[in-house]
C-alpha cells in the first residue's frame, strides 16, 4: 500500500490545526502509520526542501518551516500521494478551493499550513528524513515536561 508524508506546518500548529487535518484524512480513509510532534533545525529543512534550493524564496521557506514545531505525519492508503494532494489543495491557498486544507484554512503561499510529498519516491525518501527506520512508531512529544493537569484534582 502506498505512503506519504504529511507536516502539519508552524502555522497549522499554532493556529491549532493538528486536530481537523488528522481528522480529514483519517475521514478520507487514510490510516495513520507514524506521527510525531518535532522542531526542525535549518539542515533538515533545507534537505526536506532541497529541490527548491535555487528558488528566491528558499530562505524564507526555511525560515518559516523552522519557525516553531511541526507535526510529521506518515499516512497509508491506495493512491496516497495523490490523494493527500487532493485534500491539501493548491500551493497558492488563493487558488485552493474551499473544501481543501489550504482552501479553507490559509491566505497566503508564505504560510500554507500543511506540507504533501509529490511522488511515491519522494514520500519514501521524505519519510525517511524525518522518521528514519520508525515511521511505524507513534512518538509523544514530551518536552516541556507536562507537571499538572488544571482540570484534575490531585488526590
Ligand atoms: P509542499 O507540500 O509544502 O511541498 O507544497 P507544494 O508541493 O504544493 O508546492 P512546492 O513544493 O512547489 O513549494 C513548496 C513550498 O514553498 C510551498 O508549500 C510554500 O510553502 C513555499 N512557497 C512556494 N512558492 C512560494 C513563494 O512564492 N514565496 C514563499 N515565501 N514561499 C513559497
Ligand atoms: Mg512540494
Amino acid at each position: 500500500m502506498e505512503r506519504t508524508f504529511v507536516m502539519v506546518k508552524p502555522d497549522g500548529v499554532r493556529n491549532g490545526l493538528i486536530g481537523d487535518i488528522v481528522s480529514r484524512f483519517e475521514k478520507k480513509g487514510f490510516t495513520l502509520r507514524g506521527i510525531k510532534l518535532m522542531h526542525i533545525d535549518r539542515p533538515l529543512a533545507e534537505r526536506h526542501y532541497g529541490e527548491h534550493r535555487e528558488k528566491p524564496f528558499f530562505g524564507e521557506l526555511v525560515d518559516y518551516l523552522t519557525s516553531g514545531e511541526v507535526c510529521a505525519m506518515v499516512w497509508e492508503g491506495k493512491h496516497a500521494v495523490a490523494n493527500a494532494r487532493s485534500l491539501i489543495g493548491k500551493t497558492n491557498p488563493v487558488e485552493a478551493v474551499p473544501g481543501t486544507i489550504r482552501g479553507d484554512f490559509a491566505m497566503d503561499v508564505a504560510s500554507n499550513v500543511v506540507h504533501g510529498s509529490d511522488s511515491p519516491e519522494n514520500a519514501e525518501r521524505e519519510i525517511s528524513l524525518f522518521f528514519g527506520d520508525s515511521a511505524a512508531a507513534v512518538y509523544l512529544f514530551t518536552s516541556p515536561p507536562l507537571t499538572h493537569s488544571p482540570n484534575v484534582t490531585p488526590h
